[in-house]
């Protein structure tokens, strides 16, 4: 069965009778009369279509823990959509704890990330109630053991591993091989659980934790992830006589940024897992542990779109025809940090044949500020409305106020609805937070 995540266009794109361009029921060159340009829109039925496929496609699994990697993209609305769709949240910093408490989330559905989290973080963590720590290193399991000890609580914890297992995606975005800042080495495993042993009495290790990488399009390489674990729980049983029943197969999935891409369903990594923990629970003799899962992109990329006006235009002579837009790397640093690819259309003419090869270019003063090179688009003017896709999960989330820029406004929509889940920034929220020093007024 076919997901969202392989499709470049939101589930309920389609081409108006006015010809345009229309997502959840709104027309977006409306939408950019309302709001202004850039915007970042959200379909929240493409979003849900992903939750519930998740839950669908291991629905014959009975011990599941789905989480929602919130680093692809943090609101409180989105902690809403996830509560509502039984998710927990993956969280990765004091701020995104932060948001999702004030979004009014379990909080004891939600688990902690990250390879530095600060004594402060942790200190958030224990007394909001984050229900598990993902540990990452040693320095952070002492950090944390002192913080439980002052709360006088015990903390759920899981062990960050890095499995050896290289996944073909770019590399700053693997980090599941041995040579990854994240996580305890396989030799370092041994030591890790001695010292939770013997001296972190306010450590409750339940299990293990991996994360092999991002934009993943093969199937086997959780295959593996999981007899990895696996093989690592029945050697900690052996060894410790530490029974450990939680795994985390962290997130990964890919999605179709372009025509290129072939990312795999849902339901074939469903597959492949629920196949892997059967027969590896068999072959190492351990029970069905419960199984986490934490995917970001996969719910939220090909749900979001983001539209920007054009401008300006330049005819290099004797080579390439620059279109620039009203935004660029501060709302989508992708192309700059991974050379990301992505599919546009016209909004405001859709069905136009891409008869030109065009570059389009951010608006910031940075040469490599391009947001599509060489891509075929039909005869454009300034004025016209560009819908770049696949930019739900990791564009809003990277965003920033480079060049004083505001950040984009983020639009909800559902059946011919639009809501603001983000609002537009003001130049006053942009200064607020500046000084002057007395000796410069
Ligand atoms: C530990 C961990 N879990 C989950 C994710 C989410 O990955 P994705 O967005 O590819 O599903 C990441 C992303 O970097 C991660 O580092």
């Amino acid at each position: 069965m076919q997901t969202a995540n392989q499709n470049i266009r939101p589930v309920t794109h389609r081409i108006n009778e006015e010809g345009n361009i229309e997502i959840g029921g709104c027309d977006l060159t409306k939408l950019a009369d309302e709001y202004g340009t850039p915007f970042y829109l959200f379909d929240e039925a493409t979003i849900r279509s992903m939750t519930s496929a998740y839950k669908d496609a291991f629905k014959s699994y009975p011990k599941m823990n789905m989480m929602f990697a919130s680093k692809a993209f943090m609101t409180k609305a989105i902690c809403r959509i996830m509560a509502q769709e039984g998710f927990g949240l993956d969280l990765c910093s004091a701020g995104e704890i932060y948001t999702a408490k004030e979004s009014g989330f379990d909080m004891s559905k939600t688990l902690f990330n990250g390879n530095n989290k600060s004594f402060d973080e942790l200190k958030m963590a224990v007394e909001y109630g984050v229900g598990t720590v993902s540990a990452d290193n040693f320095f952070e399991l002492s950090l944390l053991d002192n913080v439980a000890k002052a709360y006088n609580k015990k903390v759920e914890i899981l062990l960050r591993i890095t499995p050896g297992i290289e996944c073909h995606t770019h590399e700053y975005i693997q980090t599941g091989h041995l040579d990854s800042k994240f996580g305890f080495d396989l030799t370092q495993i041994d030591s890790a659980v001695e010292l939770i042993r013997d001296e972190y009495q306010n450590l409750e290790l339940k299990g293990l934790h991996a994360h092999i990488g991002s934009q993943i399009f093969e199937k086997q390489v959780y295959f593996d992830e999981v007899e990895v674990i696996f093989k690592e729980i029945r050697r900690i049983k052996d060894k410790f006589g530490f029974e450990l029943s939680e795994i985390n197969l962290g997130g990964g999935l890919g999605v179709k940024y372009t025509e290129e891409d072939n990312p795999i369903s849902v339901y074939e990594i469903a597959e492949t897992i629920i196949n892997s923990v059967e027969e590896n629970s068999k072959k190492y003799g351990i029970e069905k542990p419960i199984l986490f899962l934490e995917p970001g992109r996969s719910i939220v990329a090909t749900s979001g779109v983001t539209v920007y006006t054009v401008g300006s235009s330049k005819q290099v002579p004797n080579g390439r025809k620059y279109f620039a837009v009203d935004g660029g790397m501060s709302d989508n640093a992708r192309v700059s940090l991974y050379q990301a690819k992505y599919t546009v259309d016209v909004v405001n003419k859709p069905e136009e044949e891409k008869n030109q090869t065009v570059t389009i270019a951010g608006r910031f003063c940075e040469s490599g500020d391009i947001l599509a090179k060489d891509i075929k688009l039909p005869e454009l003017e300034a004025g016209d409305l560009l819908c770049f896709y696949t930019t739900g999960a990791y564009g809003y989330s990277m965003s920033s106020n480079y060049n004083r820029v505001l950040k984009p406004i983020s639009l909800l929509v559902k059946d011919g609805k639009s809501d603001i889940i983000i609002d537009r920034q003001t130049f006053e929220q942009l200064t607020e937070a500046d000084k002057i020093p007395d000796r410069l007024k």
